[in-house]
């Protein structure tokens, strides 16, 4: 089987990897991270891949892909001429020895290669930009550690983003509800003899671990090296993640007894044109019909605006994104702030304990812990029932007029900006 793929391949793709069109549907690109035991499953789902046809380009330092060819056992990589190896640059780093007197027997002396492959960025960027042109869609699959490298994928109007998971899904999904500080006992498949992580990691791991970004904005899935024979419960663990906070939501504001339209989409894609692969998130059964004498789902774009200005909106659940606080605040309407992540949550302590127009949805430190339905009930209730909600759109209402007069004539807004006319216009 393995020689007959090859013909194909071969006969199918020049040594550049390009067709007879010089144009693919699919291109994958393999971002692995540089240590052995990630290197050597990207390397094996390079395989998976090729055999279906389509071209794979694998993405590392020359060392490192020297390490991947050099140890893959029961297949010779040289033999499949059709991955595309890139060996990219990085600055020099340094290669100690293991200490054998290390507290912990995590092998921290590889942390300065780890490092050294941040500086794929630009590189990994201007690679899947050129590839870019050469395909329908470009599916990058990184490793879980390489969220930094390939972070600038999201601007790329035609790529796709899919996680790999070097760990099972039974320990990730141990991971996953230490984080949400759900105690495992609640867990339906919950382990009494899982040990705590101390000892694990050592903190420059966890460092690097905490300094990638969240991608969860621009992620299109999650790939796990696993079978559902052995994996099969806690796969379908990690999957509610979204679904529960959604769940959550939705109980949370039927609860609050207000009326309020609710807007549930995914953050935007690269191209908002394109439809593939958008998720319509399942509701609780009946909720739609359950709600519908006070409350209005919406799935699609909403005219934020509009609704922000019309005189029934008393208060906004938003996530703090700039646009969002300037027409939110222009509009006289105070927040329940739930800032996700860059400057969110910084606007949010703006909103919330600067200029008292608006409260959070929950601290920041608990940003990946599940918001639960009496939370955010709780939220909703203070913003549209209290004084203190009362007190706020007051706030936000007499803001609004401060605002509004800035833009007058004589106006602070306009002297500004009329200032700014004069000047390049000197
Ligand atoms: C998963 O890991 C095992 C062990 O390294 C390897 O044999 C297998 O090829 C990997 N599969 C993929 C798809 O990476």
């Amino acid at each position: 089987m393995k020689t007959s793929s090859n013909q194909i391949l071969s006969m199918a793709f020049d040594d550049q990897g390009n067709n007879k069109n010089n144009f693919h549907q699919t291109v994958v690109v393999l971002v692995p991270l540089p240590a052995q035991g990630h290197l050597n499953q990207l390397m094996h789902f390079s395989r998976i891949i090729l055999s279906h046809n389509i071209p794979v380009h694998y993405v590392c330092t020359a060392k490192h892909i020297l390490q991947a060819k050099v140890r893959v056992q029961g297949w010779n990589p040289n033999s499949i001429s059709n991955i595309h190896f890139h060996e990219l640059q990085v600055p020099p780093f340094a290669s100690p020895t293991p200490n054998p007197n290390d507290e912990t027997k995590f092998p921290s002396h590889i942390i300065p290669s780890l490092v050294a492959s941040t500086h794929l960025r630009e590189p990994v960027a201007a690679l899947i930009q050129s590839l870019s042109s050469t395909a329908r869609k470009i599916i990058v699959i990184y490793d879980s550690l390489m969220k930094y490298v390939v972070q600038d994928v999201q601007h790329i109007s035609n790529a796709e983003n899919y996680i790999f998971n070097s760990i099972c899904a039974f320990t990730t999904s141990t991971f996953y509800l230490d984080r949400i500080g759900k105690p495992p006992q609640e867990s339906s498949v919950f382990i009494p003899e899982v040990p705590s992580v101390e000892g694990c990691f050592t903190t420059e791991i966890i460092d690097f671990v905490t300094s990638q970004p969240e991608i969860s904005n621009f992620n299109d899935g999650s790939i796990y090296n696993t079978t559902r024979v052995i994996d099969g419960p806690y796969l379908d663990l990690i999957d509610l993640v979204d679904e529960e906070q959604i769940k959550e939501i939705a109980i949370g504001l039927e609860q609050s007894k207000q009326k309020f339209i609710w807007v549930i989409r995914d953050a935007d894609k690269g191209d908002i044109f394109d439809e593939d692969g958008v998720r319509r998130h399942e509701l609780p059964n009946g909720y739609e019909e359950r709600v519908e004498r006070f409350g209005l789902v919406v799935r699609d774009w909403a005219p934020q605006l509009d609704i922000l200005n019309h005189p029934s909106t008393g208060g906004f659940m938003s996530h703090c994104g700039w646009n969002s606080c300037i027409e939110s605040i222009t509009m006289g309407v105070p927040v329940a702030a739930w800032p996700m992540h860059s400057d969110q949550p910084r606007n949010s302590v703006l909103i919330a304990h600067v200029l008292k127009v608006g409260l959070a949805v929950r601290d920041w430190a608990q940003r990946n812990e599940l918001v639960t339905a009496p939370d955010i009930e709780k939220v909703v209730r203070r913003l549209m029932e209290t004084n203190e909600g009362v007190e706020m759109r007051q706030r936000a209402t007499n803001l609004k007029d401060d605002i509004l007069r800035s833009m007058d004539e004589v106006g602070i807004s306009s002297v500004e900006i009329n200032s700014f006319i004069a000047h390049i216009t000197r």
